[in-house]
């Protein structure tokens, strides 16, 4: 979709530049499209075959190579968006002069794309006036400063200067990218800028003893994906993962892992009542045992038969639904395994009326589909029981597909 966007990551010469590797992996992971320019001084720090292996593409260091193709010029006027981590205190200085004599300098000045910076330096050199009046002249020109944190710099010191992490950075990056909303057509880059999203992930647990219990296949890759491209639209999010089984993106800050029902309905009811909108993607238990056993349970103690008292699990979603305040969008997954289309369709139009939520995803689920696997394929509901959109590809597709149509309401 093309809110994917350019993103050049520049790299000066510090030795927070190995944090960069994040930054680069997270946006990668966001679907964008990632060119690193590195310092040559960064690259004493970190390899260029790793960036090359992280960002996808080719990393570009040397203002002479590549000239045929006036790659200085065409890498500014290809960004969407700047990103410098770890922004010396001389790389700093030369953005405040307007000085290009790496290519850095000269991509940046070749740009009109919005800049954000992560300095880092130590303490003394961050509070320089020179330092001081630098970060000033390039606030007063729009540019983003993210941090610097306070904490552990490079030798015994602590104090003002320490790069900030790099979820931190990839969160006020995806910030600028979505509110600056340098649009390449679709009009949805940003459209959940200032939203605030929560969206529960993966399958809940109930444990039997304390080796084993309850569960379900779902890995949370569903959920994960639209976490993601909720915070790619400029969303702020939480995810609220259930046994996530799958690699939550840097970018996503804020997770909150849980394992049991109760455990998420407590999550899910605290986040959820802040959030504009909240998505119930998590595949949860209905039933847990009435009894959790302290000691494991043994074949010597039952026999060839055991038989598990269970109780009902609360719902929810419809628990979200009834306490919502304002105008707050909810949207509930329906995951079946019903082979006919007609009967999946009446089966989710029954659970729409039963939730009360505003959309609800149809997913049919089985041995080999729905769950743990790539692809997806969705039917979205709206709260008459019609299907606004059909959805079928990586997950990561279907995600911004249900997003397309929450945002449009
Ligand atoms: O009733 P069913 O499990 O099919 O409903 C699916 C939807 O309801 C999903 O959005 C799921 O996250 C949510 N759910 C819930 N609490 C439960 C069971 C399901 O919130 N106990």
């Amino acid at each position: 979709m093309s809110q994917h966007r350019t993103i050049v990551v520049g790299i000066a010469g510090g030795i927070a530049a190995y944090k960069a590797v994040s930054v680069v992996r997270a946006f990668v992971l966001q679907g964008h499209s990632v060119h690193v320019v590195a310092t040559d001084a960064a690259l004493r720090f970190i390899g260029k075959p790793t960036l090359e292996a992280i960002s996808r593409n080719p990393v570009h260091s040397d203002l002479y190579e590549g000239v045929a193709e006036v790659r200085h010029v065409a890498i500014g006027q290809s960004a969407d968006l700047i990103v410098i981590a770890p922004a010396t205190a001389n790389t700093i200085a030369k953005l405040a002069t307007g000085l290009a004599d790496d290519l850095l300098g000269n991509a940046v000045l070749a740009s009109t794309a919005p800049l954000v910076i992560a300095p880092a330096m130590h303490t003394e050199m961050w509070n320089n006036p020179a330092t001081v009046a630098n970060i000033a002249t390039l606030r007063s020109r729009g540019v983003t400063i993210v941090g610097p944190g306070s904490g552990r710099l490079t030798g015994s010191d602590t104090g003002p200067g320490r790069m900030s992490e790099p979820d931190e950075i990839v969160e006020a990056a995806t910030a600028v990218l979505a509110t600056e909303g340098r649009d390449s057509g679709s009009g949805t880059v940003g459209d959940l800028a200032g939203k605030r999203v929560v969206i529960s992930a993966g399958g809940t647990r109930e444990p039997l003893d304390p080796v084993r219990f309850l569960g379900n296949r779902s890995s949370g890759k569903q959920g994960v994906a639209l976490a993601t491209a909720a915070g790619a639209r400029g969303a702020s999010v939480t995810l609220i993962g259930a046994n996530l089984e799958v690699a939550v993106p840097d970018g996503l800050r804020r997770t909150i892992n849980v394992g049991t029902t109760l455990e998420l309905q407590e999550a899910m009811d605290e986040a959820a009542r802040e959030a504009d909108l909240v998505i119930m993607a998590a595949a949860v238990a209905d039933y847990r045992p009435t009894e959790v056993r302290q000691g494991k349970i043994r074949k010597e103690e039952t026999g060839d038969t055991l038989t598990l008292e269970l109780v009902k699990n609360p719902d929810i979603l419809a628990g979200l639904v009834a306490t919502r305040s304002g105008n707050q969008l909810i949207v509930g997954f329906a995951a079946e395994t019903e082979p006919d289309d007609d009967r999946l369709l009446e089966i989710g139009r029954a659970k729409l009326v039963r939730k009360g939520c505003d959309f609800l995803v149809i997913n049919r689920v089985g041995w080999q589909e729905g769950f743990a696997v790539d692809d997806n394929r969705v039917l979205v509901l709206d709260r008459g029981g019609d299907i606004v959109a059909e959805a079928a590809g990586s997950k990561m597709s279907v995600a911004d597909r249900i997003l397309d149509v929450v945002a449009g309401t």
